[in-house]
């Protein structure tokens, strides 16, 4: 077997096998497989595609390229993912309302990148919190508190590390088979045994259309289930921005009035979703009964305590939580106003992401710092109707020249329009 044949193989859309899969990714780790060939690769994959059974060598021979997470010492261990989207904050939702109605969340989250936000960052901007914690602090707190959030540590999947790099400069990160492998190859090394995948669509999505989406949300499932995992996906719509806020500290005061019991609508109903389906699966309890579990738990007050509880375990500051006012806020604000009379047609949720990473809520490279306080709150959703000088959407900055920019930005994103456009549903299927 050598490199060379399995990669004219690819290229003239033959199968290949799970042994050559395995060799390559043996060889990008190991470094004896060159930065090119491994690129080259990944080009072959991306234009001929993988079938199911290569998807799925692939994602095994990922997932088992460095360490994996041993959780078989709890019980009822469950998981969530998002495939990415702007304004997505349902891990402080659903991950604290499924602990704290029995579920073991042992989570490791990322950092943002480019127009959408990590989970990682968001939480760091509650004053005192770690993320990196190590293997003993992490079981630990498993251990005591049902649940903790941390950064990935250690050697957890280095083929993706490598693969990944490697595909976001050489145009190949959209593609169902790499996606799918990529995502179900860190959910399987990170060792729940319930895994639910919620799979963004629409313009702040990686999958812009429905039924991309529901392909990738497929292959997913069945990578999970074929493993042993109970696995589930949820699509729900990223064609708007998810709630109202955007910006790492902004986000969490939102998913905090979500937990408090301030706030419904769409931002409530996909995390409660999500949190339903970790316990559904976990418990075999039906969906409907899962569903009144996870709100009852929001509504007593519970799942706030327990997402107070994972954020003081990691050493946070949790009266900036009882008290949202005290989060931190960017000085410079700029009010966008409605320019017309009319119905906000569409929000291009790329755009607002960008604006939001201009503001400084993000980074454009790796290593760039986070402005926690930056961001956008959202006065106007998609379908709302606004007259000429309505507040669509306040911007906070810490630099008056970066909210010049992430003001051009967000104004490009918004379209008015006399017709109300067609309301579309947050949660599109189940699968
Ligand atoms: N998220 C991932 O972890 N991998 C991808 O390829 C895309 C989104």
């Amino acid at each position: 077997m050598t490199v060379y044949d399995i990669l004219s193989k690819k290229r003239d859309g033959k199968k290949i096998t799970d042994e050559e899969i395995k060799y390559m990714i043996t060889g990008i780790c190991d470094g004896s497989i060159a930065d090119y060939q491994a690129s080259a690769f990944l080009m072959a994959c991306f234009i001929q595609g993988l079938d199911e059974e290569e998807t799925v060598s692939l994602t095994k021979a990922m997932a088992y390229s460095g360490d994996t997470i041993d959780l078989s010492a709890f019980s009822h261990t469950a998981d969530k993912h998002s495939t990415g989207g702007v304004g997505d904050k349902t891990t402080f939702i659903a991950a604290p309302a499924a602990a704290a109605c029995g579920c073991t969340v042992a989570k490791m989250s990322g950092r943002g990148l480019g127009h959408t936000g990590g989970t990682i960052d968001k939480m760091e901007s509650v004053p005192g919190t770690r993320t990196s914690l190590d293997n003993s602090e992490f079981f630990a707190n498993v251990k005591k508190h049902g649940i903790a959030l941390a950064g990935q540590t250690g050697n957890l999947v280095p083929a993706d590390k490598k693969l990944y790099a490697l595909r976001d400069v050489t145009a190949t990160v959209n593609s169902l088979p790499l996606i799918a492998s990529s995502i179900m190859s860190k959910k399987l090394a990170a060792g729940a045994q319930t895994i639910v995948l919620d799979v963004k669509t629409g313009s702040g999505a990686f999958m812009k259309t429905f039924e991309d989406s529901k392909a990738l949300a497929e292959m997913m499932t069945k990578i999970g289930n074929m493993a042993g995992r109970n696995t589930r996906a949820v699509i729900s719509n990223m064609d708007e921005p998810l709630g109202r806020y955007i910006g790492n500290s902004l986000e969490v005061i939102e998913a905090v009035e979500v937990l408090k019991g301030n706030v419904k609508g769409a931002l409530y109903d996909i995390s409660v979703c999500l949190a339903a389906n970790m316990v559904s699966l976990s418990f075999g309890t039906e969906y409907g009964d899962s569903v009144k579990i996870i709100e009852k738990a929001i509504s007593s007050g519970k799942a706030y305590e327990k997402f107070a509880e994972l954020i003081a375990s990691q050493g946070g500051d949790i009266s900036y939580l009882d008290n949202t006012d005290k989060l931190r806020r960017s000085p410079v604000i700029k009010v966008v106003t409605a320019n017309r009379d009319g119905y906000i047609f569409s929000m291009d949720c790329e755009k607002v992401g960008m604006s939001a990473c201009e503001l400084g809520a993000g980074r454009k490279k790796k290593e760039d710092n986070i402005d926690f306080g930056a961001g956008i709150v959202l006065c106007a959703k998609v379908g709302d109707k606004v007259h000429k000088g309505d507040e669509i959407a306040y911007l906070y900055s810490s630099e008056e020249n970066k909210a010049i920019e992430g003001e051009k930005i967000f104004g490009s994103a918004v379209r008015i329009s006399d017709i109300a456009p067609e309301k579309k549903d947050i949660i599109l299927d189940i699968i």
